[in-house]
């Protein structure tokens, strides 16, 4: 039996989550594999009400007496610092050591790609975003603050050892996954000190895969070598924040954020905390017209974590069926609200 901590959080995270749990169950129950879901309230309202985002011991307790932790998204204009969010998501990445943000782009359905001529072979890879460093660690100040003379200093901190086990992973993934290639990306020609690190580290680990193709592009020529000609991607590897960036890009080739799937992971510990890699959208929630398939397919990822491979794959082919069957939500065209996805999405899991 497997155990997952559920975390839907804010906004539309509430209902997407909802969604993507109802064909979790449906899935589960379908192959006979046994799972049992404990939801915690985490998020903004009780941060609202207690002051607390991620309560005392909670991050032993997800850590140690649950296989694997989901959660929704989080984000509330009555908490425009995203203190919460700091403590919850961030808390979370930091505390495990999630240092691996999979986050797979992978188009499911020729209609859903904003390029012109694209088939779903031409949008299949894969970014490894590093998650526990970077402009994301909260190092810096700010002085004389409301003056004229007000200064804001954010560091970008990389570490030796936080920049070669993400490169690292990178090639072992694509070694083990049947990938021809790592592409490394970063901003080296300017920034000189953190990212030369990163150029140096890859210089040296690649020379350890010389069955792996790689190359390296600076970020900007990577958004645009994204867009152009996407079928030379197998696996690209990041900073935090160019990941951040780059997979929103990413979530609309595939057909938007509402298809985005993410896994955070640490190879080393086995923790693993999956999300898809949209926010709560404020603006849509409570109305029922989130699209819940990025949820949907990010337990996908989780099945597939934990070791449930037909399941992940059912997920995987329901989605796709549900596509083509026009049972969407209207940001793809369809006039389902997300309820009616996930039933639909749940009643194509078994065949
Ligand atoms: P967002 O991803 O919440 O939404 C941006 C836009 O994308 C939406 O307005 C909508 O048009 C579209 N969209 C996103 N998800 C969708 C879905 N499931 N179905 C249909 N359309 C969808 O990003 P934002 O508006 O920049 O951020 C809102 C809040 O979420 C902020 O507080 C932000 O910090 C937070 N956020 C949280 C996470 C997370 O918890 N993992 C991720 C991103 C943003
Ligand atoms: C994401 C989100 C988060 C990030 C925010 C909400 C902290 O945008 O998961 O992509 O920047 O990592
Ligand atoms: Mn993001």
């Amino acid at each position: 039996m497997k155990r997952i901590a559920v975390i839907p959080g804010d906004g539309i995270g509430n209902e997407v989550t909802e969604a993507a749990m109802h064909v979790a169950e449906v899935a589960a129950a379908t192959f006979g594999v046994d799972v049992e879901c404990k939801w915690f309230d985490y998020g903004a309202d009780t941060y609202l009400k207690t002051g607390v985002g991620l309560p005392e011991g909670a991050l032993e307790s997800l850590r140690d007496d649950f296989d694997a932790i989901y959660l929704g998204a989080l984000g509330d204009p009555r908490i425009p610092d995203m203190a919460h969010g700091k403590e919850i998501l961030l808390g979370l990445r930091f505390g495990l050591d999630l240092f691996v943000n999979y986050r797979p782009v992978k188009l499911l359905n020729e209609r859903l790609c904003p390029l012109k001529d694209r088939t779903v072979e031409d949008l299949d890879f894969v970014v490894l975003r590093e998650n526990t460093e970077g402009a994301y660690v909260g190092v810096g100040g700010i002085f004389k603050q409301g003056t004229a003379d007000e200064v804001a200093l954010q560091e970008d901190v990389n570490t030796r050892k936080g920049v070669e086990r993400i490169i690292r992973y990178a090639f072992e993934y694509a070694r083990n996954h049947g990938r021809k290639s790592v592409v490394m990306s970063d901003k080296s020609n300017v920034l000189r000190y953190g990212h030369d690190l990163w150029q140096r580290v890859f210089e040296e680990v690649r020379t350890e895969y010389e069955d792996i193709e790689s190359w390296h592009l600076f970020v900007d020529a990577l958004t645009m070598q994204i867009v152009k000609n996407p079928a030379q991607f197998d696996v690209i590897v990041t900073c935090n924040m160019f990941g951040d960036i780059v997979t929103d890009l990413c979530a609309e080739l595939q057909g938007g954020l509402g298809l985005a799937s993410s896994a955070n992971l640490n190879p080393q510990t086995g923790a693993g905390l999956f999300e898809p890699v949209h926010g709560s959208a404020p603006k849509y929630s409570g109305q029922g017209v989130a699209n819940p398939l990025a949820a949907i397919l990010t337990s996908q990822l989780m099945f597939e974590f934990l070791q449930y491979h037909e399941v992940g794959a059912a997920i995987e082919n329901a989605v796709r069926a549900s596509i083509i069957d026009g049972q969407v939500t209207r940001d793809l065209g369809g006039n389902l609200k997300t309820e009616e996805v996930a039933i639909a999405v749940a009643d194509r899991v078994g065949g």
